[in-house]
């Protein structure tokens, strides 16, 4: 596996696989890899002949009063990984690198930015596709893989590769879940014992909404109400900052629960944030 720290070198080693004509598929992450990281690689595996890993923890994406010099790291260990899954090119840019003296040049996803998570952390999905665009012009991919875990920063990711004609295909994969259903993510790390039991509160309260509406609710105020209450009995999670069905390409708020939802959660566990979601065909 080759390691490339520059992105001068980067877009040269991409290009001239391309000019070779072969497909690069890049998974885009900020380290502290676990098996969904691992999944997204070996998918790209399965449909590129190059896969080119990326790992920057980008500060552009996190808030003043946010975890940037807390956010878990594990070079040595994430090498190891996706070595170990036989990826070709591990591109391991320094802040200096990707923002170099005088950067100020910012992408702005506008309105889907600024719902859900976006509410909660202002400026995230602006950094968020501030760096996946410089991923993109860099590593010049023919496919980039995203978990649907984060599944507004893949509506955000795939509208800006429409409106900016990245040519990219973005693929987004499925969830890697616990054995009890925790949403796998590199901020459960932060949860203690006791708070990781309550974090299950997530994945229930989604599969219960899930349930509910699949035995026929229609109204969305009533699943959302029952999401919160499942998540209002763990005590350890508060606040909630949101709950509820949506729709999956606005995400707007749903009024009628009809076709294919999204349901959505964000709460607060301890020092962490965690998210979930799920999409269900009504
Ligand atoms: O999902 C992530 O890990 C990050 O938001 C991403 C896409 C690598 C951009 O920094």
């Amino acid at each position: 596996m080759e390691l490339i720290r520059i992105p001068r070198i980067m877009q040269d080693t991409c290009r001239k696989h391309l000019q070779k004509g072969r497909t690069i598929g890049l998974v885009p992450t900020m380290g502290a890899l676990h098996e969904g990281h691992l999944s997204l690689i070996r998918r790209s595996r399965s449909e590129n002949d190059v896969t080119a890993v990326s790992i920057f923890v980008n500060p552009a994406q996190f808030g003043p009063s946010e975890d940037l010099s807390r956010y878990p790291r594990d070079i040595e260990g994430d090498t190891k990984k996706i070595g170990e899954l036989e990826a070709d090119v591990l591109f391991l840019p320094d802040d200096r690198a990707m923002y170099p003296a005088g950067f100020c040049t910012f992408l702005d996803v506008e309105k889907i930015s600024e719902k859900l998570c976006g509410a909660f952390r202002p400026g995230h999905f602006r950094g968020v596709a501030t760096v996946v665009s410089k991923l993109f012009n860099i590593t010049l991919p023919t496919r980039a893989y995203f978990g649907q875990k984060d599944f507004q920063q893949t509506v955000v990711i795939r509208r800006l590769a429409k409106d900016l004609n990245f040519g990219t295909e973005v693929v987004v994969c499925p969830t890697i879940r616990e054995h009890d259903g925790l949403a796998m993510s590199s901020r459960n790390a932060y949860l203690t014992a006791e708070q990781r039991k309550a974090a299950t509160a997530l994945f229930r309260c989604l599969t219960a909404a899930s349930q509910e509406m699949l035995s026929g609710t229609r109204t969305a105020e009533t699943v959302r109400e029952m999401m919160q209450d499942i998540l209002a009995a763990e005590p350890l999670i508060a606040p909630v900052e949101y709950a509820g069905v949506y729709d999956p390409q606005t995400l707007d708020p749903a009024a009628e629960i009809k076709g294919e939802v999204l349901l959505a959660v964000a709460v607060r566990l301890g020092n962490a944030r965690l998210i979930d979601n799920m999409l269900v065909n009504t």
